[in-house]
């Protein structure tokens, strides 16, 4: 139990580095808001979980509901965030431990006057704006498989 409260921490706290976000200053409130929360810090500010989660829709090129499966209250416009519904979402999960071990491991190095870590590489690092970035656009040719007509010799 102590060992896994410790695991959980240092995610957090590795999590939080590569965000790169000013730390909050912690709250006297013992009782945390009711979040999802098992990556990100439970206790991080309404407007930093915002720009994080701007970050990345902006990195996949997504809105979202990508990863937030839909409220089930009809009237809901909004997804219902805290759910796991949607596979999208823990798939993030695990990008943002991917990314918060590669900074680290490979990255450490990279610090601010403060000497705080830098985030080296980002979602966008990789996604650029794209939900796969493992497929390649098609090569410029493809899109030329009807060439125009050449031009009549008169
Ligand atoms: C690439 C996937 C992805 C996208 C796109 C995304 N989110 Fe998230 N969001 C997550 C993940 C993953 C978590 C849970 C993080 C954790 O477990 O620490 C989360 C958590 C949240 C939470 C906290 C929910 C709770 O448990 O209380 C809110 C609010 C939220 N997102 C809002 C948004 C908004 C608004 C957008 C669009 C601007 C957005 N998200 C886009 C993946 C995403
Ligand atoms: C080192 C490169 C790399 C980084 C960094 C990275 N990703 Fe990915 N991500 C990939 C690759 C490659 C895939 C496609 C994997 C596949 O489809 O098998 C992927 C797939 C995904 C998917 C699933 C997309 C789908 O359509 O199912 C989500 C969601 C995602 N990444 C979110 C993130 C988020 C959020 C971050 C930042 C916290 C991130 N990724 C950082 C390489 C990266």
């Amino acid at each position: 139990m102590h060992r896994y409260k410790k695991i959980m921490i240092f995610l957090s706290l590795a999590a939080f580095m590569f965000i790169g976000i000013a730390a909050t200053t912690p709250q006297d409130d013992p009782k945390p808001p009711k979040r999802n929360l098992k990556i990100l810090p439970k206790d991080i500010s309404k407007e930093d979980l915002h720009k994080v989660m701007e970050g990345y829709s902006d990195a996949l090129g997504v809105k979202c509901n990508f990863c937030h499966a839909p409220s089930k209250d009809p009237n809901q416009k909004w997804p219902d965030f805290a759910s796991d519904e949607k596979p999208e979402k823990n798939i993030a999960r695990k990008m943002m431990k991917m990314t918060a071990k590669i900074n680290k491991k490979y990255f450490s190095f990279n610090k601010n006057p403060q000497g705080e870590m830098v985030p080296s590489v980002t979602c966008g690092t990789c996604h650029h704006g794209s939900q796969h970035p493992e497929f390649k656009a098609p090569p410029h040719e493809e899109h030329h498989e009807h060439p125009a007509p050449p031009p009549a010799n008169n």
